[in-house]
């Protein structure tokens, strides 16, 4: 089984909000999740992408995510942390051209795909990329309520692709994420769950423990 890794979300309106969040997060993980969306793609607008480089700090693993129509063009604007870190682009946005070009940039690449969306819809790709993301919520917005229904999805992944990191994003907490796990996701993505608390490292620990409980608890059941 894939090593299970919690994920704070950055999802920041400006630099200040972006620094604060990685500012504290940064004593405690090695991977942060970053939101970057293009008011098209999803009915809301993060930092820009020009801004952002300027405010990561080098020595973490990034994790884009790109809720935006043209990954293609936003991408190189990151500059140095373009490459050595994990690009998800939305299946919803995926066609031929678009990932040849993507390919083209030599940098790590996945697919993130929406609730509503078949896993169909990635059927031509999915043998191209070990890294997935499965949103657990209609993406635009932090602190939505998670939806279960997609963990169908989370095991039609792993099933066909036991080795893949495979993230799942959206309304994750103590209370949810027990089910995304057994399911087969191992990169455990949370915003409102980690940042909504006073406890940084005890939020994530929670999180984590809520995980390993429902992965036990179906292990003891077999
Ligand atoms: C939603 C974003 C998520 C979001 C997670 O569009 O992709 O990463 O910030 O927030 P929570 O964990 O609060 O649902
Ligand atoms: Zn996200």
């Amino acid at each position: 089984m894939k090593a299970l890794e919690v994920i704070p979300a950055v999802l920041a309106k400006s630099s200040e909000e972006m620094r604060a969040k990685i500012d504290r997060v940064t004593p405690y993980v090695k991977t942060i999740h970053i939101d970057m969306m293009d008011g098209k793609f999803v009915p809301n607008t993060t930092l820009s992408t020009d801004e952002t480089a300027k405010v990561l700090v080098p020595g973490k693993y990034y994790i884009f995510h790109w809720m935006v129509e043209k990954p293609e063009e936003e991408i190189p604007k990151l500059g140095k942390f373009a490459k050595g870190n994990l690009h998800l682009v939305h299946a919803e946005v995926l066609e031929r051209e678009r990932w040849g070009m993507l390919k083209g940039m030599g940098i790590e690449l996945g697919i993130a795909i929406n609730p509503e969306t078949p896993l169909e819809r990635i059927d031509d790709y999915i043998n191209e990329t070990e890294e997935f993301l499965v949103m657990s919520v209609h993406p635009g917005f932090s602190n939505q309520k998670y939806i279960p229904d997609v963990e169908g999805k989370i095991g039609e992944i792993r099933k066909k692709k036991p080795n893949a990191n495979i993230e799942v994003d959206g309304g994750v907490g103590p209370q949810t994420v027990g089910g995304a796990a057994v399911a087969g996701a191992n990169r455990l993505a949370a915003a409102s769950a980690i940042f909504g608390k006073e406890d940084i490292e005890k939020a994530m620990l929670d999180i984590m423990g809520a995980a390993e409980e429902g992965i036990a608890d179906v292990q003891e059941n077999k």
